[in-house]
C-alpha cells in the first residue's frame, strides 16, 4: 500500500504580531503522494510560504493536523527526506558553492562519496564551473540554481521549492526546470513549487490555487489514490 508523503486536515496558521492577528492559512486539507508534480499558485501574501514551511515541518500549525505517513516523525524530515528551497537567498556566504551544496550530506552524516554527489548535482544544473566560487560573486539566478542543486543532492523524497525561479529570466527558468525534470524522471520524488509564474505552473501536472489563505485543491483530493 502506498502511503502519502504528507496528509493534512484543517491545517491553519494564524500569526499574531503586536496584538494583531493575521490568518495566513485557513483550514487546508491536502495529501501529497510520491511522484506528484504540484504547482502552488497565488498572489503575493496569499499564504504560499506559510504553507510550505508547515509542510516541511519547520513551523507549527495553529489549527488542524499534519502528518508525514511515508516519511516518519517531524524531527527526521529535514534535510534528508524533505528538501526545502527557501524563497529568500539561503546560501552560506562563508562556504563555496560546492561546500554549500554538500551541506545536506554533511548534516545527514552521508559524507561518503560526497564530492562525487556534489559534482553530479552541480553538473545537472550546469554549475560545475562555479564550484569554487563564493555566493557573493554569483547572480541571483545562479544562487537559485545552486539552491536547487543543494535540494537534490541528498535524493530527498519531496522537494518543496518556494519561488525557485523568481530571479531567473524566462529562458533560465525553463532551463532550470528542464534539468530538474530530467533528473527526476522515473523517480518517485514528489515536487511542489510555489510560484507566481504561469509559465512555471503550466509545466506541473497538478495546480493548487491559494487565495487569502484559502487553498483550492479539491480536484486533486477527489482524484487521490
Ligand atoms: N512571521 C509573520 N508574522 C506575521 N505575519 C506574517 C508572517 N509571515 C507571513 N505573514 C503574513 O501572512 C500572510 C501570508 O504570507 P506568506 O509569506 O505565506 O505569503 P506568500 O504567498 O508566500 O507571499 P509572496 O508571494 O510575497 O512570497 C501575509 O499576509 C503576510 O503578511
Ligand atoms: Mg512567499
Amino acid at each position: 500500500m502506498t502511503l502519502p508523503l504528507i496528509e493534512a486536515a484543517g491545517l491553519g496558521r494564524c500569526y499574531r504580531q503586536a496584538g494583531e492577528s493575521v490568518m495566513a492559512l485557513a483550514s487546508a486539507t491536502l495529501r501529497i503522494w510520491p511522484g506528484q508534480r504540484i504547482a502552488l499558485v497565488g498572489r503575493s501574501g496569499s499564504g504560499k510560504s506559510t504553507l510550505l514551511h508547515l509542510l516541511a515541518g519547520l513551523d507549527q500549525p495553529t489549527a488542524g493536523t499534519i502528518a508525514w505517513p511515508a516519511l516518519g516523525p517531524v524531527e527526521s524530515l529535514l534535510p534528508g527526506k524533505i528538501a526545502l528551497v527557501f524563497q529568500a537567498p539561503s546560501l552560506l556566504d562563508s562556504l563555496s558553492v560546492a561546500e554549500n551544496v554538500a551541506l545536506p550530506l554533511l548534516m545527514a552524516a552521508q559524507e561518503r562519496d560526497s564530492s562525487a554527489r556534489v559534482a553530479y548535482a552541480l553538473g545537472i544544473f550546469g554549475l560545475l564551473a562555479l564550484a569554487d566560487k563564493f555566493p557573493q560573486s554569483l547572480s541571483g539566478g545562479q544562487m537559485q540554481c545552486v539552491a536547487m542543486a543543494r535540494a537534490i543532492v541528498g535524493e530527498p523524497k519531496l522537494i518543496l521549492a518556494d519561488e525557485p525561479t523568481g530571479q531567473l529570466a524566462q529562458s533560465g527558468a525553463q532551463a532550470l526546470l528542464d534539468a530538474l525534470f530530467r533528473h527526476l524522471s522515473g523517480s518517485d520524488c514528489a515536487l511542489l513549487i510555489a510560484t507566481h509564474d504561469p509559465v512555471v505552473a503550466t509545466r506541473m501536472e497538478i495546480h493548487w490555487q491559494i487565495e487569502q489563505g484559502l487553498l483550492r485543491n479539491s480536484e486533486q483530493l477527489a482524484g487521490s489514490r
